[in-house]
């Protein structure tokens, strides 16, 4: 099937919205149109998506700064501007709607826009009060009735702020299909490749490659979800995990070439494809499943990395009924047991540590890099005692009382602690940012690790520092 879009050259601007995580959905929906697509990005929208992810989808050097020439002198958004059969601004901020309203061309998007005699669609996405404000429809007003712009009106739902009403990204389908209508049956503008930015190859395609793959060879366990402790053969104690941050770290590690097992407790979303999925509902199933796959310090399958993102229940009914339990007026009183940390567990046996942090065996040779999360609710500052107590390498902090962050959000906001000492606060980012983020720093760590044992036996690096 040809797509709509083919032969077209379509410039797609990103701004700084947390919505900016649906612009790489939008990339592909736009290339599986047959556009041949430029990414141009505003500084802060290269806060909320990796511009590495950006470029592997539409093998061109992802633009973003204004003033940068391309390797041959050429101005890039000069040229996208005279090339692009369309250029679609998704998601546009309330800040950017006022610079392009006002020709204020501090970045690429609105100096391609500014430069282009192409149709532009804008999808605006921001919080509702933001988009209500006269301010910000003025803006509209003017690219729409004075610039001949198409909006893309932005659909009511659940916004990040934690409000409900207009404001949240348009379907990326009616953006695609606000393209194609703009363009319409316009001539192709320039068909000549040599006319529009150059694509990646030689050793740019293949850095980018090797980048992309830079868990290529390595075997990463990822664990999701919460973990259901019976009460009885109907009922368990639970929590509010939904298993997406798991499956985002796990879909992100296969997608940077990993060997990705996926450790899947209690999962309401769907489980991803080409990962080997190891179901484990309970903490007791979750730890032998991972001890099954930790195999011996001299041997056995093993794994390079493992990241626990599930929510594993602290506490067990103590004897499980085996028939329902009946309803009585009198209540029901059960007795808990504690589960094993099963983190803390594996961060002594990787060590061949006893529990009281005793040598007890032989410390696994290369020892995986352990990454934790910490639940927090109102402060973090229990996460540095988790590290500690678990022997992690990296643990991931999230307020899993702020809105938009932890349980059963598309985003969330972490602090990363490393343990040499280093933090870093990251801002609210789609969970699959994240976990690019977690990813960057287990490369970082799995790189000091191999480097430390070409020149040493000793235990590998613990100073791994967020770079
Ligand atoms: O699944 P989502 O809806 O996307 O929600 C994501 C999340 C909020 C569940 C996730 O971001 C998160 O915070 N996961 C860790 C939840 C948790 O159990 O935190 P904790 O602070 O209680 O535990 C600290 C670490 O020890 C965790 O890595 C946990 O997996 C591990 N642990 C905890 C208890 C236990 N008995 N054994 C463990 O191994």
């Amino acid at each position: 099937m040809v797509g709509r879009l083919a032969g077209r050259f379509v410039g797609l601007g990103i701004t700084g919205s947390i919505a900016a995580f649906k612009a790489v959905d939008l990339l592909r929906l736009l290339r599986a149109e047959g556009a041949d697509v430029q990414v141009l990005m505003t500084p802060s929208a290269t806060r909320f998506v990796a511009p590495l992810t950006l470029a592997a989808l539409s093998r061109r050097h992802v633009d973003a700064e204004v003033l940068d020439l391309l390797p041959d002198g050429r101005i890039g958004h000069v040229l996208t501007a005279d090339a692009a059969d369309a250029v679609v601004v998704a998601p546009a901020t309330a800040h950017w709607l006022g610079a392009m309203a006002h020709g204020l061309a501090a970045d690429v998007v609105t100096a391609t826009c500014l430069a282009t005699a192409a149709p532009v669609v804008v999808a605006p996405a921001m919080d509702g009060d933001m988009y209500a404000h006269p301010a910000t429809q003025a803006n509209v007003a003017i690219l729409r009735d004075r610039f001949g712009y198409a909006i893309v009106e932005p659909e009511s739902g659940a916004l990040a702020s934690g409000q409900l009403g207009p404001g949240r990204l348009a379907d990326l389908g009616t953006i695609v299909d606000a393209v194609v209508a703009a363009i319409g049956d316009r001539p192709v503008r320039r068909p000549d490749p040599a006319d529009r930015p150059p694509r990646l190859a030689g050793a740019a395609a293949a850095r980018l490659a090797r980048d992309g793959d830079d868990l290529a060879g390595r075997h990463v366990v990822v664990t999701a979800g919460g973990t259901a402790e019976p009460i009885d053969p109907v009922r368990f104690i639970g929590n509010r995990s939904t298993g997406t941050m798991g499956v985002a770290v796990a879909e992100a590690a296969r997608d940077r070439g990993a060997r990705v097992t996926l450790v899947a407790g209690m999962v309401t979303v769907p489980l991803p494809d080409e990962v080997e999925v190891v179901r484990a509902e309970t903490a007791t199933a979750m730890r032998e499943a991972l001890h099954g796959l930790l195999g011996t310090p001299g041997g056995g399958p093993g794994f390079d990395v493992l990241v626990m993102a599930a929510a594993v229940a602290d506490f067990r009914p103590a004897a499980p009924a085996d028939r329902k339990l009946p309803r009585t007026e009198a209540g029901l009183r059960l007795e808990l047991v504690a589960n094993p940390d099963i983190l803390a567990e594996i961060g002594r046996v990787v060590r061949g540590l006893d529990e009281a942090g005793a040598a007890a065996g032989r410390p696994f040779r290369p020892r995986p890099v352990l990454v934790g999360f910490a639940a927090e609710t109102g402060s973090l500052a229990r996460a540095a005692d988790k590290l500690a107590r678990k022997r992690v390498d990296l643990l991931v902090a999230n307020d899993v009382a702020e809105e938009g962050s932890g349980f059963g959000t598309p985003t969330n906001r972490v602090t990363i602690l490393a343990a040499g000492g280093a933090e870093e606060a990251l801002p609210l980012l789609a969970k699959r940012e994240v976990a690019e983020r977690i990813l960057d720093r287990v490369v970082a760590a799995l790189d000091a690790r191999d480097a430390a044992a070409q020149t040493g036996p000793d235990e590998p690096p613990q100073e791994t520092s967020v770079p």
